[in-house]
C-alpha cells in the first residue's frame, strides 16, 4: 500500500457513488452524507494514527476508513434505510460491493483481507475473538473513527432540528427512556440496537459508545469536540439522564488518567 494505491483507490470510491444520483433530492441528501462521513471518517482516522502508524500501515487504514461504509449505498438505493435491522448487514453487503468491483485489485492479497475484514467488523457488538493482533488494531481504529465522525453527523441533525428520519432509524419522538438502555449503560455496555424505542434511547446509545473507545487520540478529540456535553444538551433532563451523564463523565475521566 502507498500513497499512489489510496488515490486509485479514492478515484474508483468517488466513481462508485456517482452512480447514485436519486430524483428525489431529500433521499439524495443521505446519499451525500455518506459520501461527507466516509471522507471525514479518512479525517479522524489519520489523526488517531498520527503517532502510531506510517507508511503502508498508515495507508491501510486510510483504505479502510475509506471503504468501511460502501454497503451504504446500495442499502439505501435498495431498502431506503440506514438501518440494518430493517434491511441487511451494511457491513457484509460493503464487503460484497468491493468485491464485485474489484476496489482493491491493486491491493496485496494479506492486506486485501485485513482491509476486507476490518470493515466487516467495524459494526458488530463486540470486536472478533481468534483474530491476529493486526486485524484488531485496525478494527479498533475503524471503530473509533467511525463513531467519532458519526458523532459529529448526529450533533448537526439535533442541532439543526432537520429530524432526519434516515438519521433517526426512524425511532419514536416520545422522551421514554428505555429501562435496557438505561440498565445497559450503568453497566458501562454498549447498548445494542435491538433495544432502541426512542430518538432519546439513541442519544443514550451514541453517548454510551465512549465504552467502546480504544485510543487515546480518541478520547481527545471526544474533549476537544464535546460530543457527550452537546449530546446532553439535547436530552430531557431526568433523573436518569442525569445519572447517566455523570457515569459516562466519570468513565471519561478515568481514561485520561
Ligand atoms: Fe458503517
Amino acid at each position: 500500500m502507498n500513497q499512489q494505491l489510496l488515490f486509485n483507490i479514492q478515484e474508483q470510491f468517488d466513481n462508485y457513488v456517482s452512480q447514485f444520483s436519486l430524483s428525489d433530492p431529500e433521499e439524495q441528501q443521505n446519499i451525500d452524507l455518506k459520501y461527507q462521513h466516509s471522507y471525514q471518517v479518512c479525517n479522524k482516522m489519520k489523526k488517531i494514527i498520527d503517532d502510531m502508524l506510517e507508511g503502508k500501515e498508515a495507508y491501510i487504514a486510510q483504505t479502510i476508513a475509506l471503504l468501511h461504509d460502501i454497503g451504504r449505498f446500495k442499502q439505501y438505493q435498495e431498502y431506503k434505510t440506514f438501518a440494518d435491522a430493517k434491511s441487511e448487514d451494511h457491513a457484509q453487503l460493503g464487503v460484497s460491493v468491493i468485491k464485485d468491483n474489484d476496489l482493491l485489485a491493486t491491493v496485496d492479497p494479506i492486506n486485501r483481507e485485513l482491509i476486507l475484514k476490518a470493515i466487516q467488523y467495524h459494526n458488530k457488538p463486540y470486536l472478533p475473538e481468534n483474530e491476529s493482533e493486526e486485524c484488531l488494531l485496525y478494527t479498533k481504529l475503524i471503530r473509533d473513527a467511525d463513531k467519532l465522525d458519526i458523532w459529529r453527523v448526529v450533533l448537526k441533525e439535533y442541532t439543526n432540528q432537520s429530524d432526519n428520519n434516515t438519521v433517526n432509524l426512524g425511532l419514536s419522538t416520545a422522551e421514554k427512556i428505555s429501562d435496557a438502555v438505561y440498565q445497559q449503560i450503568m453497566a458501562e455496555e454498549v447498548v445494542k440496537y435491538e433495544d432502541l424505542e426512542t430518538i432519546s434511547d439513541f442519544k443514550l446509545l451514541q453517548m454510551g459508545w465512549v465504552f467502546d473507545i480504544n485510543f487515546g487520540p480518541s478520547f481527545t478529540i471526544i474533549k476537544e469536540k464535546e460530543y457527550i456535553d452537546r449530546l446532553y444538551d439535547t436530552l430531557p433532563k431526568t433523573p436518569a439522564t442525569k445519572e447517566i451523564y455523570s457515569k459516562i463523565n466519570s468513565y471519561l475521566e478515568q481514561q485520561s488518567r
